[in-house]
C-alpha cells in the first residue's frame, strides 16, 4: 500500500465518524413511521465508503475552510447517493439483492419500503441543507441548485435513464462517457463544489481547479466501479460480483477490454493529480482520495 493510499484510508475514516454520528442525528429526528425510518437507517448507515463525504470536506481543506462548515453538506451528498443506490438495485432497475455486504433495502424490507426510504432520504438531503447551520443563505442556496442539478435529470439520474436504455446496445466511447458522467460523475463533482462552496472566500480560480480534478476524478470512479465487476470478490466488494455482464450493461471494460480499461484508468488518475498542481498540502488529502480511488478492491 502506497502512504497516500494509507493516508487516503485513515482520512475516510476520520469522516466517517463524523458522517456517521451526523447521519444518525438527521434520520432520528420525527418521522411519521417507524418502519420507513427504519429503512431509512438501514440504507444509509450500513456500511458504504463514504467517498463522496470523505471529498467534499478534503475538498473543504483544500481552500483552506474548517471542515465542520462542511459536515452538513458532505451529509446531503452521502443521503442522495444512498437513496440513489436503493433505487439502483430495486427489480425494475439492476434487480440487485446484495449491497454492501448485506441484503439489498428491498430485499431486507420490502419494494415499497425501498421506494419511500429512498425518496425520504433524497428531500432529507435537501433540507439538511436548507437548514445548515455554518452557511450564509447565499451558500445555503447555492448549494442547493448544486446539487439538484448533479442529482436530477440533468445529473445522476438523467445517467440512470441512459444506463437503463443503453442495455444490450453497444456504445462507443464517447457515448459511453456521456453516461458516466452523469449516472456517477455529476454527483462527485458537486461533492467536491460543496465542499468548496464551503469556504466562503473561495475563488472562482480554485473552484475551477477542483472541478477539472473532480471530473477527472469521477469517471474514474466508474471505471474501477466497472473493473472490480469483473475482478472482484464478491465478498469484498459487498455487491455480486458479474452483475454488469450478466445484465449486458455498458461498460469500460466491455468497450475497452480489461488492458484498456486499466490504461484508461490511469491517465485519468494522472489528470486528476494534475488539476491540484496549484494547490498546497491542504490538498494532499484530495490527491490520496484519488489514489485511494482507483486502488481500492471494493
Ligand atoms: C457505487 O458507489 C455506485 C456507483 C456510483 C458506481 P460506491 O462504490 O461509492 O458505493 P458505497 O457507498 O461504497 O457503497
Ligand atoms: C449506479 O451505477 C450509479 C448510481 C447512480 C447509483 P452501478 O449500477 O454501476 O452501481 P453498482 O455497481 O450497482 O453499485
Ligand atoms: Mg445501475
Ligand atoms: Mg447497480
Ligand atoms: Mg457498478
Amino acid at each position: 500500500m502506497t502512504d497516500r493510499t494509507a493516508l487516503a484510508i485513515d482520512y475516510i475514516e476520520q469522516c466517517r465518524q463524523r458522517i456517521d454520528a451526523e447521519l444518525e442525528r438527521s434520520i432520528h429526528q420525527d418521522s411519521a413511521s417507524e418502519r420507513l425510518q427504519e429503512t431509512m437507517r438501514y440504507s444509509v448507515l450500513g456500511g458504504g465508503k463514504r467517498i463522496r463525504p470523505a471529498l467534499c470536506l478534503a475538498a473543504a481543506r483544500a481552500v483552506g475552510c474548517a471542515e465542520n462548515a462542511a459536515l452538513i453538506p458532505a451529509c446531503a451528498l452521502e443521503l442522495i447517493h444512498a437513496y440513489s443506490l436503493v433505487h439502483d438495485d430495486l427489480p425494475a432497475m439492476d434487480d440487485d439483492d446484495l449491497r454492501r455486504g448485506r441484503a439489498t433495502t428491498h430485499i431486507a424490507f420490502d419494494e415499497a419500503s425501498a421506494i419511500l426510504a429512498g425518496d425520504a432520504l433524497q428531500t432529507l438531503a435537501f433540507s439538511l441543507l436548507a437548514s445548515a447551520p455554518e452557511l450564509s443563505d447565499t451558500q445555503r442556496v447555492t448549494m442547493i441548485a448544486k446539487l439538484a442539478q448533479a442529482s436530477g435529470h440533468s445529473g445522476m439520474v438523467g445517467g440512470q435513464a441512459i444506463d437503463l436504455e443503453s442495455v444490450g446496445i453497444e456504445l462507443d466511447l464517447e457515448q459511453l462517457e456521456h453516461m458516466h458522467r452523469h449516472k456517477t460523475g455529476a454527483l462527485i463533482e458537486a461533492s467536491v463544489d460543496l465542499g468548496a462552496v464551503s469556504a466562503p472566500g473561495v475563488t472562482q480560480q480554485q473552484r475551477s481547479a477542483l472541478s477539472d480534478y473532480a471530473r477527472a476524478l469521477g469517471l474514474a470512479f466508474q471505471v474501477q466501479d466497472d473493473l472490480l465487476d469483473i475482478e472482484g470478490d464478491t465478498a469484498i466488494i459487498g455487491k455480486r460480483q458479474g452483475s454488469d455482464a450478466a445484465k449486458a450493461k455498458p461498460t469500460y471494460p466491455a468497450l475497452l477490454g480489461l488492458e484498456g480499461a486499466r490504461e484508461h484508468l490511469a491517465t485519468l488518475l494522472e489528470q486528476a493529480q494534475r488539476a491540484l498542481d496549484d494547490f498546497g498540502v491542504e490538498a494532499e488529502p484530495l490527491r490520496a482520495i484519488a489514489n485511494y480511488v482507483v486502488t481500492r478492491n471494493h
